[in-house]
């Protein structure tokens, strides 16, 4: 009796949002939260994300440069990093892995960019798991937001958002310190 009711009152559902589909108004909706598994975890992590462009060994390396149109907002541009993240904000502090990926300049007017990279853990319990990052990172404002896109080891099927402040931009050399609060569930 009451799996029918479970059934109708689904049915209800799937009805009630395919009617509203085409309906610009109220084009999202929160469905059934219950379904979220009650071993899911929430994890805080706290990084520091060092983006070492100059010097001998840069970690960070422009391979394609930006439009001359738009070099100023660096349109165009990509750059593959291979980045330290710390647990503390300097660079002599405990490396917990390495930021992977690139970004790319992908605004015109204005400084901003879309990162791909995967933080790769290497320490402790954390060592060989993975997150995934693709966002828009406007780097001149205070506070940016990217999103987790997945992970692996012990973040499988991870989701999330990570923080973004600057802690240090040297203009002179372009280096980067940037502080990363991840919020990251996963099973
Ligand atoms: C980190 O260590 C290196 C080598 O010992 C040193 O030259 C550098 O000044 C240190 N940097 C910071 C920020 O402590
Ligand atoms: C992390 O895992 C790798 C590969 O299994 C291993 O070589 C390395 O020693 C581990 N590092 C730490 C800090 O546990």
């Amino acid at each position: 009796m009451s799996k029918l009711i479970l059934i109708l009152a689904a049915q209800i559902l799937l009805l009630t949002t395919i009617a509203s589909a085409g309906d610009g108004g109220d084009f999202a909706s929160t469905m059934n939260p219950a379904r979220l598994h009650n071993k899911e975890k929430l994890t805080h992590l706290r990084v520091y994300w060092h983006d070492i462009r100059s010097g001998q060994n840069p970690s960070s390396i422009m391979i394609q440069p930006p439009i001359k149109k738009y070099s100023s907002t660096y349109f165009g541009s990509i750059t593959m990093m291979d980045n330290k993240l710390t647990s503390g904000v300097s660079i002599n502090s405990t490396v917990v892995g390495q930021a992977q990926g690139f970004y790319a300049g992908a605004a015109q007017p204005e400084l901003g960019f879309l990162m791909a990279m995967t933080f790769a853990f290497k320490t402790g319990e954390y060592n060989g798991s993975t997150i995934t990052i693709l966002g828009r990172n406007t780097v001149l404002s205070e506070v940016r937001e990217m999103p987790v896109v997945g992970g692996s080891g012990i973040f499988r099927l991870a989701r999330g958002h990570v923080e973004l402040r600057t802690k240090l931009f040297d203009k002179k050399t372009g280096d980067a310190i940037v502080e990363y609060n991840c919020f990251v569930l996963h099973y």
